[in-house]
């Protein structure tokens, strides 16, 4: 089965096509960063205009470099939340209005089920049932996954995402958006130990998380630092590091938990902050102590892409699920509420 996926939920527009038995044939990606850069974040109305300029040209460059013709797709994909909802309603209303022009179906996916079967796009994909870490910009949550469509969330957080954390944390210390690259880019020259950053919430029970104390403690110590007269590159990489290393630590000490709580020792990290290394290293190293194993995607799939929604589009439509013609987008939808395969 081939399908088209079309992701518009942020500030990105991806194009994918995936095909169930060749695998990912193209997919192409428009990201808005630099025009929402200068506003310190993304204005919703400017990545739906933008959506709506990019979108049939990207899926025009996908089908020319796939060599794929109109006639040849069996479905379309597409992001229908959580996310912006003008953002979605471009992704939305192109496919529906191409897959009634080409008479074929069309499927709302979940953008949080997109991201976390994105590591099933790489060469060694995890095998159900593992932990789920979904750390992005929205979303910081951790699920117990049994199989498509059967999530069971664990924990979540209760204030900041993890990426809100990142990208809040570097505006306060005057770094450009998205900042969770930025802050990565600077810890790598912080000097260890110089700053220790509390661990939200890991001296109590539980899977839940809260990051906009530690934000608080960041800006703080920041600021004490430069009113003091030292507003250096040092120190603001010392700064960085000592915050990156709190995430790290509390995401890691969490996911330890999870496991054991559910006996399992296999985890995939999904979304934009699973690109950062050091939280990769820190993972690995835990799983490795529990002889288990951590799967994450390519750099270019941790961030928004069409290719997850292909995928996951691809699984649903081949299970016969249907989507109906209406345009439908959802701002909040909870993953639970998702039917199983
Ligand atoms: N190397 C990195 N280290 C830390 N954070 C990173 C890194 N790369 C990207 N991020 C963060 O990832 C986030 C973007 O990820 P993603 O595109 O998955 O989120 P989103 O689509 O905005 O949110 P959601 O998927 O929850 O709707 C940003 O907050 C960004 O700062
Ligand atoms: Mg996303």
């Amino acid at each position: 089965m081939l399908v088209l996926g079309l992701e518009t939920s942020c500030d990105e527009t991806g194009v994918a096509l995936y095909d169930s038995e060749r695998g990912l044939l193209a997919d192409a990606l428009f990201s808005q960063i630099e025009q929402h850069r200068v506003f310190g974040g993304v204005v919703p109305e400017l990545a739906s205009r933008d959506h709506v300029k990019r979108m049939l040209p990207l899926i025009r460059e996908v089908l020319a470099e796939a060599q794929v013709a109109p006639a040849q797709i069996d479905g379309i994909a597409y992001t229908a939340g959580p996310g912006l909802v003008g953002a979605l309603l471009v992704g939305a209303s192109c496919a529906q209005a191409l897959a009634f022009a080409w008479g074929i179906p069309a499927l709302g996916v979940h953008h949080m089920e997109g991201h976390l079967l994105a590591p099933m796009l790489e060469e060694q994909p995890p095998a159900f049932p593992f932990v789920a870490l979904l750390v992005s910009g929205g979303h910081t949550q951790l699920v117990r996954v049994d199989g498509i469509g059967r999530y069971q969330l664990l924990g979540e957080s209760l204030d900041d995402a993890a990426g809100e954390a990142f990208d809040k944390t570097a505006k306060l210390m005057g770094l450009p958006y998205p900042g969770g690259p930025e802050i990565a880019r600077l810890a790598e020259t912080g000097t260890p130990g110089r700053f220790t950053f509390p661990r939200p919430m890991t001296d109590r029970p539980g899977l839940d998380f809260s990051f906009s104390g530690l934000k608080t403690f960041t800006l703080n110590t920041w600021l004490q630092c430069r009113d003091a007269g030292d507003a250096s590159e040092q120190t603001r990489a010392d700064v960085a590091l000592a915050f990156q290393q709190a995430v790290v630590d509390t995401l890691t000490i969490k996911c330890r938990r999870a496991l054991k709580q559910c006996g399992l020792n296999s985890l995939v990290i999904a979304g934009g902050v699973s690109a950062n290394q050091a939280l990769r290293r820190s993972l690995e190293k835990m799983l490795g102590e529990l002889k288990g194993r951590v799967f994450y995607a390519r750099p270019r799939f941790c961030t928004d892409n069409g290719a997850m929604i292909a995928y996951a589009g691809c699984q649903r439509l081949q299970a016969g699920q249907q989507g109906g013609p209406a345009i439908g987008v959802q701002a909040r939808w909870p993953m639970e509420q998702l039917p199983a395969l």
